[in-house]
């Protein structure tokens, strides 16, 4: 069914009479939940999925017993997209106990073909499926979702058009990611996001900057630049600047005191961005640099386009000029064609390199990818041995690194209330790692010093030093 929305009448005050409508046959405020998978790009556009629902009357909870409910679903690995289809089970068993309920998909995992053909087929419950391109589109697709209960899909190829000013409901008041360009170009071989994403699309940098000095005077101190690859920021662009001038720019607004950003490829470093860091003072500490393999062979199958050597003598360079700084990595195992002499390798840099976290994934076959079609995929019980042997290492230097700053006084930002003890807070420092120490909520998004007192392995329990 193709969408059918009266352009005449603001799409908004059409969803708000809906919703209102809505809560007449409830009896109460109807509820709506974005339920998200997968990266910060997708917790991102969740954040302007639910600034959408909100504006339109719903109040937001975080049940899947909403009376709308959205999934905002990833397709990096197999295990994402199985974990879909779990919960569109346990939002079926809601919607047969209440008929207005209406069910949404959106995200990466609807630019795949064969994902709207198995849920055409067998999820027929489902009332909207829209894909990464045309989130934009949200109020219309709301608009008629709430008018009737067909299933509605519309998926765009690609995505042109940037739009800037979607509502935007924040989950936290003190810290935000900000989009600095979207899609990707790189085509690593075992990668599905250039196919779900699209291509590379910078936004402009006044824009960017814009949008920092707003969420700066709404309170927010820490921002989290997002980009598949944000070292290769501004091609494209007319006039565009570079990664590392925008950090420039970014570091001049008054109200924001830290600046993240992810992710960086190695193959597009420059000496350039290793400089502006170490310069700065808002710049966090840490650096997540994708490795995926320590296998030059493997390396270039995977279509990295550096090789163990190179990275190496990167990540030394980096740890030389910043010294105080968090390396971090992704790892994939069980590439097609992986020995247990290729996984030597990987260790052999995790070790060199002596990563402070790394998150080590199981290669997942992805259905369109060049990797899917080779030929020497590997068993997966070869792979979970070799898997079991990368985790043992990356532990033991993420262990051996983290004792590094015991006993050390350091800036955190303090994030919420410790989960399993209510007398703690637990805070972020500059490189990444966890602080616990005694506090209360109203301390929440401030930045206090903090005297590191204890290394619990990955995380630190501390007390706050004036
Ligand atoms: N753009 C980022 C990565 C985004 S995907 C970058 O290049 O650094 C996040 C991580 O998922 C990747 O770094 C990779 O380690 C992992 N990944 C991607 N595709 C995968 C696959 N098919 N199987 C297993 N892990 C995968
Ligand atoms: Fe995927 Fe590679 Fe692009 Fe990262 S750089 S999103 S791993 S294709
Ligand atoms: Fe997943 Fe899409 Fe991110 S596939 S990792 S949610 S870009």
């Amino acid at each position: 069914m193709k969408v059918d929305v009266d352009y005449k009448k603001d799409v908004y005050t059409r969803a708000q009479e809906l919703v209102s409508e809505l809560g007449e046959k409830l009896g109460r405020v109807p509820t709506a939940a974005v339920i998200t998978f997968g990266c910060q790009m997708n917790a991102r556009d969740s954040e302007k999925l639910i600034g959408i629902l909100k504006v339109a009357g719903f109040s937001i909870i975080e049940e899947e017993s909403a009376d709308f409910v959205l999934y905002n679903t990833c397709t990096v690995r197999d295990n994402a997209n199985q974990k879909v289809y779990g919960h569109l089970g346990i939002a079926n068993g809601f919607k047969k106990k209440n008929p207005l309920m209406r069910i949404g998909l959106c995200g990466c995992m609807m630019q795949e073909p064969t994902v709207i053909e198995k849920i055409k087929h067998s999820y027929r419950f489902v009332n909207l499926i829209f894909g990464t391109h045309n989130i934009h589109k949200f109020p219309e697709y709301l608009v008629s979702c709430l008018e009737q209960d067909d299933m509605i899909i519309d998926i765009w190829k690609e995505g042109t058009e940037i739009e800037e000013n979607l509502p935007v409901e924040r989950k936290y008041s003190f810290k935000s990611g900000v989009n600095i360009m979207f899609g990707c170009n790189n085509f690593c071989s075992y990668c599905i996001v250039p196919y779900v994403r699209g291509r590379e699309r910078s936004r402009d940098a006044k824009e960017i900057v814009r949008e920092c000095e707003k969420l700066a005077s709404e309170g927010v101190v820490e921002v989290m630049l997002l980009g598949q690859n944000v070292n290769s920021y501004g091609k494209g662009l007319e006039n565009g600047i570079s990664f590392p001038e925008l950090l420039k720019e970014i570091e001049k607004i008054e109200g924001i005191k830290r600046i993240r950003f992810m992710t960086s490829h190695p193959k597009d470093l420059s000496e350039e961005l290793i400089q502006v860091m170490k310069e700065s003072k808002k710049i966090c500490r840490h650096l997540h640099l994708p490795l995926q393999s320590g296998s030059t062979k493997l390396l270039k199958r995977m279509n990295r386009c550096y090789d163990k050597e190179q990275y190496i003598a990167l990540a030394k360079h980096i740890r030389e000029e910043i010294p105080d700084i968090a390396l971090t990595t992704d790892l994939i195992v069980g590439f097609p064609g992986e020995t247990p002499e290729d996984v030597d390798d990987t260790i052999d840099v995790i070790k060199q390199v002596e990563y402070d976290n790394a998150f080590t994934f199981i290669y997942s076959k992805r259905t369109g990818t060049p990797a899917a079609s080779y030929e020497d995929q590997v068993p997966e019980a070869e792979s979970h041995v070799q898997f079991n042997r990368v985790l043992e290492v990356v532990q033991e230097m993420a262990r051996k690194r983290a004792a590094v700053y015991e006993g050390q006084i350091m800036e955190a930002l303090i994030e919420e209330m410790n989960e399993n003890d209510p007398s703690l807070v637990s805070g972020r420092l500059s490189n990444n790692m966890i602080v616990h120490f005694p506090g209360d909520e109203s301390m929440i998004g401030s930045i206090v010093k903090v005297k590191l007192n204890e290394c619990k392995g990955f995380y630190y329990l501390g007390e706050k030093v004036d």
